[in-house]
């Protein structure tokens, strides 16, 4: 049969599967229930994407279907098959947005179906960063459970964030293998319609980080081919609804691998018959690189464990968690005095367990030593530590400082993992994170009582409170330069952000700190020093020459920002924002909400609908996304009146940056406990109640000049 028959049958049986629910759903439901899948700002996405149109009614899918039928014209040139695939994947959607209209949750765990809008912003930053390197889709299912498990392990091991539809769900099922969104497995569905769900994050990843236009679809698919590194991969037989949409994902630049014959098209549709070569022949078409350093300890070791949660029961060992001390370090030292590669533990390892879970106090030190190392470059790199653990199969890291708490799996300790292992990831991922900076490292893991706890008083501690105070002196005012950051720009081409030491950027994760030696382990990379030169108004922090680098950063796109006005010329968004900030006219002020939170808010959005207003790299004066840090600073919107602007916050977020906020709100303003101030939505979510309650407490904000 020829390829394009095959691809005309498909799209053919999308059809008459699209038409008949539509009709089903009008029939139950009547023309005008409203029709969404959970959580996006972009109601049926991929419609919305390729038409500019927003489906939401039962009766506008009878649009919809008309849509779809506008792509379909069969003929023998390869774009008239190609836009069978592109009216198959509207028709997909069509059916997935039916399912979800019909039912509220047609997918139940551990099956996904589709994803928000705050789970694909969430990939935001490892995505840039190449933490994950591609996209793999696995479609059907492999000729046994354990090859189906070695290569989604396989994708895990890389970094890759694997989407899984079809009975292989059932083999990694099977064979235990670690899924879930936070470990980069997801269940899409059984059934061939819910790979929607997919192209669906593709998507929108081109209208949240790229702020392509609803309607171009060359440009979406500009974006989806340049920018979303994907593949697919078919195993068993396929039918003609499978390479339908593999026709719908070449269209975007996907290419597809199939384990049974088919008729190749190069680049684009591949036969690898072979399971053992079918990772490389994925990776070598879509042109992925993948960097890693093997570690040679018992267990794996990859970016994508870090994700991983380890339950009490179990749990084999525990440090820290409030039952034992547990601290880490890493300090500067002069090269002599370090002697590379050596790991040390001081005291007993796990084995000496005489109960489970094993309690032993814990300390880490870090020594490093380079040419290039300074002071300030110390916490940049402890910060990498909770990754490195956590990037250890079977080991759990969470907080930092001497609040760390490390839980190892009884798993991970039964396949021999031991205390030094730890300490060789560690070093190995000093060594190859940061190269240029670190040329010598050794790793001492302490577990024995009282060196624990002497080495806190006499090392540890005067270590952090020295940071401290350099961080409290670290503000605009005292530096004379801040940095771009343009890591975003692979996802959002023209966005830029200027990091400042009171303005982290807006993903959290880069620091002014951070910033700085980014530079200097990458002279040329994405963060680049910006004189804070050409001063024009220090209250809404604008110069000249920020303004012109990010002219030149934003190859034109934009040329003037104030780095603390949200209403004039503000910084721009990529996406990947923590939070996202937008006015509530009637308050006189703003709320705040963070990317998990998942309700509405006063102003009548989501996080989802808000984030939308906002984002690659445009400007938009009244919405601003920002890191969670950046919520206690004394220059957050200060062209405006600053904090005391935030009228509504989730109560998780007022508690997570409570102290730093109170403390800033003292000095600004002389508010004790400001944060109580702020709504949220345990006491109010309505815009009537909302003012009721800033009133009872006297809200500063009500006292402003109007905001707009
Ligand atoms: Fe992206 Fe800005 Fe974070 Fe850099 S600082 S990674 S550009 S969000
Ligand atoms: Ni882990
Ligand atoms: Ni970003």
């Amino acid at each position: 049969m020829n390829l394009f028959k095959i691809i005309y049958s498909g799209k053919d049986q999308y059809l008459d599967l699209a038409e008949n629910m539509v009709k089903k759903v009008i029939e139950e439901k009547g023309k005008d229930a409203p029709v969404k899948f959970p959580s996006t700002a972009y109601a049926l996405p991929v419609i919305y994407a390729i038409t500019g149109e927003k489906i939401t009614t039962t009766g506008e899918l009878e649009k919809a279907l008309d849509l779809a039928k506008g792509f379909i014209h069969e003929g023998n040139r390869l774009q008239n098959a190609l836009d069978a695939g592109t009216a198959s994947a509207m028709l997909a959607e069509i059916i997935e947005a039916v399912k979800y209209t019909l039912d509220d949750e047609p997918y139940k765990a551990p099956l996904q179906g589709h994803l928000t809008d705050a789970q694909i912003r969430a990939f935001g930053v490892p995505l840039v960063t190449q933490d994950i390197p591609g996209v793999a889709v696995i479609i059907g299912k492999c000729k046994d459970s354990k090859t189906a498990a070695d290569i989604i392990k396989e994708y895990q091991e890389k970094g890759l964030l694997t989407f899984l539809v079809g009975e292989v769900i059932d083999q990694a099922i099977e064979e235990n293998v670690k899924m879930g969104i936070d470990l980069r497995v997801i269940s899409l569905g059984y059934e061939i319609e819910s790979v929607i769900h997919v192209v669906s994050v593709a998507i929108r990843a081109s209208l949240i980080f790229g702020a392509v236009e609803p309607g171009d679809f060359e440009a979406h698919k500009a974006y989806t081919k340049n920018r979303v590194k994907a593949f697919v991969n078919v195993f068993d037989d396929w039918d003609d609804k499978i390479i339908a949409a593999g026709a719908a994902a070449i269209e975007l630049g996907f290419p597809a691998v199939t384990e049974t014959f088919i008729n190749e098209v190069p680049t684009l549709l591949l036969h690898q018959p072979d399971n053992s070569k079918v990772i490389e022949t994925s990776l070598e078409v879509r042109n992925i690189k993948i960097k890693v350093t093997k570690i040679d300890i018992p267990v794996g070791v990859a970016s994508a464990f870090e994700g991983e949660r380890i339950r009490k029961n179990d749990m084999y060992a525990e440090f820290g968690g409030s039952k034992t001390k547990a601290w880490e370090l890493v300090r500067m030292k002069d090269m002599a005095s370090i002697e590379d590669g050596k790991i040390e533990l001081v005291g007993p390892d796990i084995d000496t367990a005489d109960k489970v879970p094993y309690n032993l106090p814990f300390a880490v030190v870090v020594d490093v030593a380079g040419k290039s190392m300074e002071e300030d470059f110390e916490p940049v790199l402890e910060r990498r530590l909770h990754y490195f653990m956590n990037y250890i199969e079977g080991v759990m890291h969470i907080g930092q400082r001497n609040i760390a708490w490390i839980r190892v799996g009884k798993e991970s300790f039964e396949r021999g993992l031991r205390l030094k292992d730890i300490g060789k990831v560690i070093y190995a991922k000093m060594k190859a994170e940061f190269d240029t900076v670190v040329d010598k490292c050794q790793v001492t893991i302490y577990t024995d009582k009282a060196q624990v706890e002497q080495l806190e008083q006499e090392l540890a501690f005067p270590k952090y409170r020295a940071r401290d105070e350099r961080l409290a002196t670290l503000i605009d005012e005292n530096v004379d330069t801040f940095y771009s950051c343009t890591l975003c720009q692979s996802f959002a081409p023209a966005h830029v952000c200027i990091v400042t030491p009171e303005r982290l950027g807006l993903c959290g994760a880069v620091s002014w700190l951070d910033a700085k030696a980014t530079k200097e382990l990458d002279p040329t990379g994405a963060c680049q020093p910006v004189p804070k030169d050409g001063v024009e108004d220090e209250e809404k922090g604008i110069w000249t020459e920020v303004s012109k680098a990010v002219d030149v950063a934003s190859q034109g796109a934009v040329s003037r920002v104030s780095l603390y006005s949200i209403m004039e010329d503000p910084m721009t968004s990529c996406g990947c924002f923590e939070c996202i900030c937008g006015i509530m006219p009637e308050a006189n002020g703003v709320v705040i909400v963070n990317r998990e939170f998942g309700d509405i808010t006063p102003v009548g959005m989501t996080f989802g609908d808000l984030a939308s207003m906002t984002g690659g790299g445009v400007q938009t004066p009244g919405f601003m996304g920002h890191g969670r840090h950046f919520i206690g600073s004394k220059k957050f919107m200060s062209a405006e009146g600053g904090l005391a602007r935030i009228v509504w916050m989730p109560k998780e977020l007022k508690d997570d940056v409570r102290d730093r906020l109170d403390a800033a709100a003292k000095e600004m303003y002389g508010i004790d406990g400001f944060t109580d101030m702020i709504c949220d939505e345990t006491i109010a979510s309505e815009s009537e109640t909302v003012l009721e309650f800033l009133e009872s407490k006297g809200h500063p904000a009500l006292t402003l000049d109007p905001i707009m």
